[in-house]
Parts: structure tokens; C-alpha cells; sequence
């Protein structure tokens, strides 16, 4: 397929073993995960890029023999566009994947999700790729004026990070109809193994540790979705018919933060407490996802409670996981 030639929506087979794929930021917590699923459903050739600059090598330590890992950064135009030689189809999740980090460092975070995602997608146009599948967020929403959000909801992020999903979406959508196909999931909270720093391992660290479970604001009422969801739309969104437009991925029910925070304390048995702090201006409050459409396009149903996974976690958390004692986001 020349660059640049308009294209025929075209429905990639399920199947389709031999589709050689690259995955952008694999090494990260979903990326990982995707990387396993991809592993574990017969794809080969698979291709991870990533600069490690949050990921680790050991999340895919189980993948070891069927991957070809790359370390290196999404913003090199040379290592971006020799890797799109010979692919069919990018998983690109690369990004500053967080509010606080790209409010600490807006120049890195607009770089990589902006620059970074125009780089990803013009070497993909100009070798060919059949499809490019974007993780953005709903962070693009801000905080919306009502719930649930669906996906015509207007677009008014609230911080740096979320501006960034918006132009990556922008990037994505600049050449619609043309080569590649691109799929846009806006991701909820994801939760689940390998994760670090967000809210979810921050407060089973801190209950595991005995040590206080931090509120800011406490208002936020959220929408915690299991990353094993996640990687099935993302599975979905890459290898069905080609959904164009944006898709909400998320659990479509609502959880307020003092109801994790409790629940999480409940789980662990853990006797210590909550500690309240003003709320962060940057973060958005609010969100539970309309699923609608992602049931109807690419059949996403999630039918589990938002935190069934909970107690799963928590298990894994305590045997395997790194303590981080940073916190960098909702
Ligand atoms: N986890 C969530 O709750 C959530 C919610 C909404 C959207 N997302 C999006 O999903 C994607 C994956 O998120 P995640 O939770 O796995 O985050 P993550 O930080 O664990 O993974 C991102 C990966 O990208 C890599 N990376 C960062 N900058 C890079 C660069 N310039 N070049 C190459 N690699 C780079 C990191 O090292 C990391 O491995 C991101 O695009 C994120 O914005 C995540």
C-alpha cells in the first residue's frame, strides 16, 4: 500500500498469525501485558520499542525468546522508520503516561505524546502499515458536565497530559481515509500486575506498608477498568473491522475514591488510615465511561464489577511487586 493512497477500510483476520507487529512502549504496564496476549495468540513476528524510561525489561521477562526488543525513543525518526520497515501493524502506547509527570516535565510529555506519536504515524504512512491502534485517554474529556461520557462529549482537558492525548488524536485523525487505518481507545483507569505509581498500587503499597492512604480532594468518582479489558479492545480495535473515531474503554460504572481507598484497606486487612489533602488542580475528577459504542463496534462487554480484581492484585502486589513510594497520578 503506497503512502498517502486512500483507503478502503479493510478488516484485518483475527487470526492473522503472521501479522508483524510493533508495539511501542511494550515494556510498559499495558504494553506488557498486550506483549504477553500477542505472545500467547501465536503473532510473530513482534517488535517492542521503548526507551525504558518508565518501562522494565523485566515486564516482559516472559517473552524473552519471541519478542525482538529495541531500546530506544519514539522521537527518532531513523529508529522509528527502520523498525516500520516490514510491519503490518503498530500498537503505539508510547508515551509520558501520566498527569503529574507531564505536569513536572510538560517538555518531555508534549515531546514524546505529540512529536513522538506525528513520528510514529508518518513512518507508518510512508512504509506501508496497515494499521496504527492509539492509546489515548479520558483525560481528553477534562471534567465532563455529566456521566456517563460518551464519546461525542466535548474535548476540554484539564492539564498538559491530556492536551497531549488531544493532539495525539489529532495526529492520528489528520488523514483519515488515508493509509494506515488508525483506532483511537480512550482509555479509563487501567489497574492490574506490573503497574506503579498511580492510585491503585500507591494505596495497596501504602496499606501493605502500614502507612496512611492519601486522599487529594476526595471527590473523585472514577471509572477503574482491569488491563485485561484493556488488551482485549486493544486486540479488538486491531484486528476487527476498522473503527474509526475514538472509543471509550472503560468498566462504564463508578467508583468514588473513598470506596477504594476502603475497600483496599478491607482487602489487606490493614489498620491504618486515610490521609486527606487538598485537592490537585490538574486533575480531572470526574469520569465513568458511556461503553456503548465500544459494545456496539468492536463488542466490548464488560460485565465484572470495576474492582473484581482487586484482591488478585493485592496478592501479587505483595509477593512480586517493587515498592515505588512516589506518587505520580490519579
Ligand atoms: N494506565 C492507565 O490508566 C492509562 C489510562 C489512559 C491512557 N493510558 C495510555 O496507555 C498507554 C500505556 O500506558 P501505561 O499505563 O502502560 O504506561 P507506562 O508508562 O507503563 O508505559 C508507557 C511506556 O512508554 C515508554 N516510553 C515513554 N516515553 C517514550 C519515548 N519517548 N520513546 C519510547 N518509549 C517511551 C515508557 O518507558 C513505558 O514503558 C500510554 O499511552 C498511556 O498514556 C494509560
Amino acid at each position: 500500500m503506497a503512502g498517502g493512497q486512500p483507503h478502503r477500510p479493510s478488516r484485518m483476520r483475527a487470526r492473522d498469525n503472521g501479522l508483524r507487529i510493533l508495539v511501542t512502549g511494550g515494556a510498559g504496564f499495558i504494553g506488557s501485558h498486550l506483549v504477553e496476549r500477542l505472545i500467547r495468540d501465536g503473532y510473530n513476528p513482534i517488535t517492542v520499542l521503548d526507551n525504558l524510561s518508565r518501562g522494565r525489561t523485566s515486564n516482559l521477562a516472559g517473552g524473552w525468546g519471541s519478542i525482538r526488543f529495541v531500546k530506544g525513543d519514539i522521537r527518532d525518526e531513523n529508529t522509528v522508520t527502520k523498525l516500520m520497515q516490514n510491519t503490518d501493524l503498530v500498537f503505539h502506547l508510547a508515551a509520558q503516561s501520566n498527569v503529574i509527570g507531564a505536569f513536572q516535565d510538560v517538555d518531555y510529555s508534549s515531546s514524546t505524546n505529540i512529536v513522538g506519536t506525528a513520528v510514529v504515524l508518518q513512518a507508518a504512512r510512508a512504509a506501508g502499515v496497515r494499521r496504527v491502534v492509539f492509546t489515548s485517554s479520558r483525560e481528553v474529556y477534562g471534567d465532563p458536565s455529566r456521566l456517563p461520557v460518551s464519546e461525542t462529549a466535548p474535548l476540554s482537558p484539564k492539564n498538559a497530559y491530556g492536551m497531549s492525548k488531544v493532539a495525539g488524536e489529532m495526529c492520528c485523525t489528520m488523514s483519515a481515509g488515508q493509509s494506515p487505518e488508525t483506532a483511537i481507545l480512550r482509555l479509563a483507569n487501567v489497574y492490574g500486575a506490573r503497574d506503579y505509581g498511580r492510585v491503585i498500587p500507591l494505596f495497596i503499597e501504602s496499606a501493605l506498608n502500614g502507612l496512611p492512604l492519601t486522599i487529594y480532594g476526595g471527590n473523585q468518582i472514577l471509572d477503574f477498568v482491569h488491563v485485561g479489558h484493556v488488551v482485549d479492545a486493544l486486540m479488538k480495535a486491531a484486528c476487527g473491522e476498522h473503527v474509526a473515531g475514538p472509543v471509550n474503554v472503560g468498566s462504564g460504572k463508578g467508583t468514588t475514591i473513598v470506596e477504594l481507598a476502603e475497600r483496599i484497606l478491607k482487602l489487606t486487612n490493614s489498620r491504618t488510615k486515610i490521609s486527606w489533602r487538598p485537592s490537585r488542580d490538574m486533575e480531572v475528577t470526574r469520569f465513568v465511561a458511556d461503553t456503548a459504542r465500544g459494545r456496539r463496534l468492536l463488542g466490548l462487554e464488560h460485565r465484572d464489577e470495576p474492582l473484581s480484581r482487586l484482591a488478585e492484585l493485592i496478592t501479587w502486589t505483595a509477593k512480586e511487586a517493587t515498592p515505588v513510594s512516589r506518587c505520580i497520578a490519579v
